[in-house]
């Protein structure tokens, strides 16, 4: 490392340490004060650098409130805060610790290998990671029972929360379907943090909260959700992430010999494979999303649909992906986007709408260096690097000008930047 990467890194341990709250880490200060799911999981990637068996715990916690039919949830309100809307109340779970209702991208099996790939302690590893693979498992079980009922092999998100792509265009047809009459008054926390102009709009809100009350009318029954949601639509990123997920967990099961998990999760993947090739678009030179309710692609060409190239999609998907990438890199000084820059609807500032996050970078990555796409991945870690350098550790990024945007000191950007530094 360079005295000026080393400084960086330090910034970033800083910044991992000021959000750290024991058994868990929250996403920043003030805007997210608990525990989010897919956060932690890539979280734990960055501490299992300096703290390996803090990296353990921080997953560990989250699968702790997992329900009891398998789904791992989107939000733990381990402890009382104001500073958030929709707080435990609104969400009416009936659980130990309150959580939201739904759930978020499944990169936990994805973590959990890698966490158990380099673990210099091994023997804690292998027991810390044995204990988490039938928790891991089940959620994965819940999405092909609960999200594919007609088992089409792809799971469908019934909450655009569930995407961890919030606002994407990508929901916007869909989205107008959710009627917003009866949702009880509320008042935004969130635009109190972050500028309005970065968040959701107030329309978006109304929806989001229509089926958070659909959802808990129904008593958080998931065998009634999928059928009930007027929202479910099949995401090829959040399909990639449980294909990957699925397919790191098969490999993790089979060293600790518990080869039913690993049959059982390698079968997953291989099917959730053959079903995405259904949501190829020659035109747009990489996924789309299709709306279950109609049966329709989604023309929105978004990030959602060039994170496949994180699971094992056909090399020649993953090489058009790449020239995708190249494409969008023309038109902006920061990649990758989280949208089409060619998109009219493109919004450089407002959160899934245009910005570009590190997450989404440091996956796409490993993906494209998987397939040999090295100078793509390196152009990625590169503008990622330089990111933070020019604005902090933002938690997403005008992807034109490098302006940081949403919430500030950030802590899976932060993570990402060591997961970086320590693969230069
Ligand atoms: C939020 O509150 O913005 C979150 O993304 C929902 O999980």
């Amino acid at each position: 490392m360079t005295p000026e990467t080393e400084k960086i890194y330090d910034r970033a341990l800083e910044v991992l340490r000021e959000n750290d709250r024991g058994s868990y880490t929250v996403p920043t200060k003030g805007l997210y004060p608990f525990q989010w799911n897919w956060d932690s999981c890539l979280t734990a990637l960055g501490q299992s650098h300096y703290d390996e068996a803090r990296a353990w715990t921080e997953i560990e916690t989250l699968l702790a409130h997992q329900w009891p039919d398998g789904m791992v949830p989107h939000i733990v309100f381990h402890a009382h805060s104001d500073g958030y809307f929709p707080g435990p109340d609104v969400w009416g779970t009936d659980r130990p610790v309150a959580t939201s209702g739904i759930t978020q991208p499944p990169v936990a099996g994805f973590a959990v290998r890698r966490l158990f790939d380099r673990a210099r302690d091994r023997e804690a590893a292998a027991q810390r990671a044995r204990a988490l693979l039938p928790r891991v498992d089940a959620w994965h079980r819940w999405f092909y029972e609960k999200r594919d009922p007609s088992g089409e092999g792809l799971a469908a998100i019934l909450h655009p929360w569930e995407s961890g792509r919030d606002n994407s265009i990508d929901w916007d047809e869909a989205f107008d379907r959710v009627p917003t009459d009866g949702v009880a008054p509320y008042v935004r926390r969130d635009t109190q943090h972050a500028d309005p102009a970065h968040r959701p709009t107030k329309a978006q809100y109304d929806r989001y909260l229509w089926l958070v009350q659909l959802f808990r009318s129904l008593g958080w029954d998931n065998a009634r959700l999928h059928d009930a949601s007027p929202f479910r639509v099949v995401d090829p990123g959040f399909n990639a992430i449980l294909i990957r997920s699925a397919t790191d967990l098969a490999a993790l099961a089979d060293e600790l010999g518990e080869h039913e998990i690993a049959e059982a999760n390698r079968a997953r993947a291989a099917r959730g494979l053959a079903a995405l090739e259904s949501l190829w678009s020659a035109r747009h030179g990489q996924y789309l999303c299709r709306d279950r309710v109609t049966g329709q692609l989604i023309e929105s060409a978004s990030i959602g649909g060039i994170l496949p190239v994180f699971s094992a999609v056909p090399r020649q998907r993953a090489q058009d992906v790449a020239r995708t990438i190249e494409r969008w890199a023309e038109r902006v000084r920061f990649i990758v986007p989280s949208h089409d820059p060619f998109d009219p609807r493109f919004e450089p500032k407002r959160y899934w709408r245009a910005p570009a996050w590190l997450v989404m970078n440091y996956m796409i990555q490993d993906g494209l260096r998987a397939v040999g796409e090295t100078a793509v991945a390196d152009h990625i870690v590169r503008s990622s690097l330089e990111l933070i350098t020019h604005s902090g550790f933002a938690e997403y990024y005008d992807p034109l000008t490098g302006e940081p945007c949403g919430g500030g000191r950030f802590t899976w950007t932060a993570a990402m930047v060591i997961e970086f530094l320590e693969a230069a």
